[in-house]
């Protein structure tokens, strides 16, 4: 490649946990070159390919492409929880996550954890407790909380806190958000 090229192109490494993605950007302020790849995501238990391009967002994947807009945007820079989902049972911010970098692993949005087509009991425990009032906030706190109540059935409220800690509601004030997963896991007296 001729260096004295105006258009000289330049790679660069983006982290996409755990392989890497070489993108080729020009140097000349032209768009980057970036390619589209087939993925195969594993998304509530079914497999889904689907044609992206190297820099697509989980959030925007599973919303726009998937047709699942229960995970929701918020913030969209890592900050507010509002798009969390699972991957391979960890909560995971779908819009700071590149599609890529989950291929292959287990992802669960809000839309997975119903069962036949009921409620799960932490859904449930929402609902019944007043967990959610607008509701944006919620698809990400029930699944931060299905996390915690998968590794720790009983967890105590600094526990709850804690895990749900990242996840932000303007607002239930948390409280009736932390009943509501205490009773989910039954501990509320
Ligand atoms: S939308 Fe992802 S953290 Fe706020
Ligand atoms: S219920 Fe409205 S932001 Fe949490």
């Amino acid at each position: 490649m001729n260096t004295s090229d105006s258009a000289m192109e330049r790679l660069c490494r983006v982290d996409d946990g755990g392989t890497s993605i070489l993108q080729q950007d020009r140097a000349n302020d032209e768009a980057p070159a970036l390619t589209t790849r087939l993925l195969t995501l594993q998304v509530n238990g079914r497999a889904h390919a689907v044609a992206t391009r190297d820099n697509a967002l989980l959030l925007d994947v599973l919303r726009d492409q998937l047709g699942l807009p229960g995970t929701k945007q918020g913030c969209d820079g890592g900050e507010c929880g509002a798009c969390t989902v699972l991957v391979d049972g960890a909560p995971r911010l779908a819009c700071i996550t590149l599609a890529a970098s989950v291929q292959d692993r287990t992802i669960e949005t809000i839309e997975g954890l119903a069962e036949g087509g009921r409620m799960s009991r932490l859904q449930q425990a929402f609902h019944e407790n007043l967990g959610a009032q607008c509701g944006y906030c919620t698809p990400g706190m029930v699944m931060a909380a299905e996390a915690l109540l998968r590794r720790e059935p009983h967890p105590d409220e600094a526990q709850i806190r804690e895990a749900l800690a990242g996840n932000l509601c303007r607002c239930t004030g948390y409280v009736k958000i932390i009943e509501s997963v205490q009773a989910a896991a039954g501990d509320m007296s």
